[in-house]
């Protein structure tokens, strides 16, 4: 059901890689509440994704972006205010990528130069897209950024190796930035922390069924589905969450605050 959340308001959506990708349901969601949007993604996860099926299905403009180039941070901002016809009113950072977890690197043996690449695609990405819509001066007044985030930026999860550091560092961007935007330009920034979600980059994780379960057996309300999650940044787009900001937002089923659970116990007493 549809309540017209988005009704007039343009932005960008990072990071749909296929049909499984939490910003891919997003695109689906605000389209479906009225907002328009450009779709884009690193050029080379273009050529192996599907994008251009989902932009079709949202009649959306592909522009693509290394999140982790200026210029081409540059260009979309400017082109996506182009084509949607004036200032941006959301953006969506859905992006992650660790070297170090896609080549199989324990937290003990670390690369260095992909300890770098992880933060610079994961976290400091999120810096440059505030810093360029800042300087563009493309968002509107009350326009609402967001980033996705996890648990392991507070708490420690053996195979998330260098992935913790960059959620910790994106987390603290969204306070930083949040605190400037707001104070200057009455944007609001802040971070969700999603519960793991079976996903290109989820599932990269090793380990990652196991902890999946635990997460699910640990959460009341059960782990959060990218659908969930996708409503959930819809409604901080829209103007219902206006006064929220420099936030790390849960959004766990529950996950973050229970000790352990009824459903956890009966499991280990087995
Ligand atoms: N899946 C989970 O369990 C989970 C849980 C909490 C948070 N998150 C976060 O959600 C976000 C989206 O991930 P997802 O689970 O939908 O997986 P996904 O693999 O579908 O999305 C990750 C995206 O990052 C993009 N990306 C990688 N390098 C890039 C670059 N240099 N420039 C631009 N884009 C780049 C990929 O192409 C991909 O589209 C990530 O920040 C991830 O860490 C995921």
């Amino acid at each position: 059901m549809a309540y017209n959340l988005l009704n007039g308001k343009r932005g960008i959506i990072f990071g749909a890689l296929d049909e499984n990708s939490i910003a891919w349901k997003t695109a689906l969601k605000v389209k479906e509440e009225g907002g328009s949007f450009t779709l884009t993604n690193a050029p080379i996860a273009m050529r192996m994704g599907k994008i251009n099926e989902l932009a079709k299905a949202c009649g959306a403009e592909v522009i693509a972006a290394d999140a982790t180039s200026e210029a081409d941070l540059t260009q979309l901002f400017s082109k996506s205010v182009d084509v949607l016809g004036g200032k941006l009113d959301f953006v969506l950072h859905s992006i992650g990528m660790s070297p170090n977890i896609r080549k199989g690197k324990e937290y003990g043996d670390m690369n260095y130069e992909w300890f770098l690449k992880t933060l610079d695609i994961s976290a400091l990405s999120f810096h440059k897209v505030l810093q360029i819509s800042e300087k563009l001066d493309a968002m509107n007044e009350w326009g609402s950024i967001v980033a996705l985030s996890y648990i392991a930026a507070q708490r420690a999860y053996p195979d998330y190796t260098d992935m913790a550091q960059a959620k910790a560092m994106l987390e603290s961007i969204a306070r930083s930035y949040g605190q400037r935007y707001g104070t200057q330009k009455k944007v609001r920034v802040n971070t969700i922390s999603q519960s793991p979600t079976k996903t290109t980059a989820g599932a990269g994780i090793s380990g990652f069924d196991v902890f999946f379960d635990f997460a699910d057996l640990m959460s009341p309300l059960g782990n959060a589905s990218a659908e969930d999650c996708a409503n959930y940044i819809t409604v901080m787009f829209s103007d219902y969450t206006r006064m929220v900001t420099m936030q790390n937002l849960m959004h766990d089923g529950g996950f973050s605050t229970s000790g352990i659970t009824q459903p956890l116990i009966e499991r280990l007493s087995k």
